[in-house]
């Protein structure tokens, strides 16, 4: 099983470092891992110039699967836009055709007291949100700033193809077949003709999965709902930019945006896994950031690319068990809990491994 290991910027390698050592425990398992780093974001263009190195694509390409950290930091923020960060991870999502981004918001009920939500409201709760990864206004052409008359105007392109569109619901009527059978479809159709589109093809899909309840929601409410009452949620699908954003707020119905895996996926399970935080600067390098949804994302490697579901269950078990005995990072912690560092966190899920 071979696996590109970016671990990024800011607390990426420190999360990353954890969630390695987390499949390295695997090994005595009879697994094997050939685990290969390479640079990606503003490491890359520190080192190299370019924010995603032909090696790096090399090794993400010849890999089954890559394991990433996080990309940015600020001192990169005022570079041509190519050489930012973020752009590297667009490109390698894009490159490796990785449609498909699962990001499953499920609450552990020792975390209940640390969501900013009363706990009747998310006990239980347990939402996977499928956003498209490739398509978009991240990647519409055409976009910029230009001169238009005597001031600038900035601008980009909401596009999404039928055949964009078709596989993503495809993939999302899928996993609602074998979770709950309810499927939500985010978009903005009373305004929008690109996602006028994506509700009729949705439509279109839902033929072949009667089995499925379809539903809609305009993505304001359904911004709206996911605190209201998120538990009427099973699965969702929506486009790259509304599930960027409908992810960061569904994280914190979780406690922490720490604790969230995902998943980005191609047509043949080839994948690419990371939490959905950011680089986090501010707390880069003291050894604080949460590791757990790295090492959650390391377990939907396993389940996603290499059909491993014991070796999945079993990282997801030992962080429940590291919750059950009062581990906590800054991010979760509440009083009367043991304070740890992201290493420590690491020991402890391998103590439970
Ligand atoms: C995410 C991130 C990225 C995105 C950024 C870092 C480009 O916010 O994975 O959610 O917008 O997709
Ligand atoms: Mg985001």
């Amino acid at each position: 099983m071979k696996i590109a290991v970016l671990a990024g910027d800011g607390i990426g390698p420190e999360v990353v470092a954890q969630a390695v050592r987390v499949l390295e425990a695997l090994t005595s398992d009879g697994m094997k891992f050939e685990m290969e780093p390479a640079l990606l974001g503003g490491c890359a263009v520190d080192a190299t110039g370019k924010v995603f190195p032909e090696a790096t694509r090399k090794l993400a390409t010849e890999a089954d699967a890559v394991l990433l950290g996080a990309v940015g930091g600020s001192q990169y923020d005022s570079l041509p836009r190519e050489q930012r960060p973020e752009q590297g991870l667009l490109a390698i999502r894009k490159d490796l055709n990785l449609f498909a981004n699962l990001r499953p918001v499920a609450l552990y009920s020792e975390l209940a007291n640390a969501s900013t939500l009363k706990p009747e409201v998310i006990l239980g709760l347990d939402i996977l949100i499928i956003r498209e990864l490739t398509g978009d206004i991240y990647f519409g052409e055409p976009r910029g700033i230009k001169w238009h008359d005597d001031q600038r105007v900035g601008f980009n392109t909401m596009i999404y193809s039928e055949s964009e569109i078709r596989r993503i619901a495809h993939i999302a009527f899928q996993a609602a077949q074998k979770r709950n059978q309810k499927l939500c479809s985010v978009d903005k159709m009373n305004v929008l003709e690109c996602t006028q589109l994506w509700h009729d093809v949705v439509i279109e899909i839902a033929k072949e999965y009667p089995d499925v309840e379809l539903s809609h929601m305009l993505v304001d409410n359904a911004a709206m709902q996911l605190i209201r009452n998120p538990k009427q949620f099973d699965v969702i699908v929506t486009g790259n930019m509304f599930g960027d954003i409908l992810s960061d707020e569904a994280s914190m119905l979780t406690g922490s945006i720490g604790m969230l895996p995902s998943a980005s996926l191609n047509d043949k399970s080839k994948g690419l896994y990371e939490p959905i935080h950011g680089s986090a600067p501010d707390i880069a390098g003291k050894d604080v950031a949460n590791p757990l949804a790295t090492v959650l994302s390391a377990a939907m490697m396993l389940r996603y690319t290499f059909n491993q579901e014991a070796a999945a269950v079993r990282i997801e078990s030992s962080v429940k068990k590291v919750l059950t005995e009062g581990y906590r990072t800054s991010d979760i912690y509440q009083p009367g809990m043991k304070e740890v560092g992201t290493r420590e966190m690491g020991d402890a899920i391998l103590m439970n491994l």
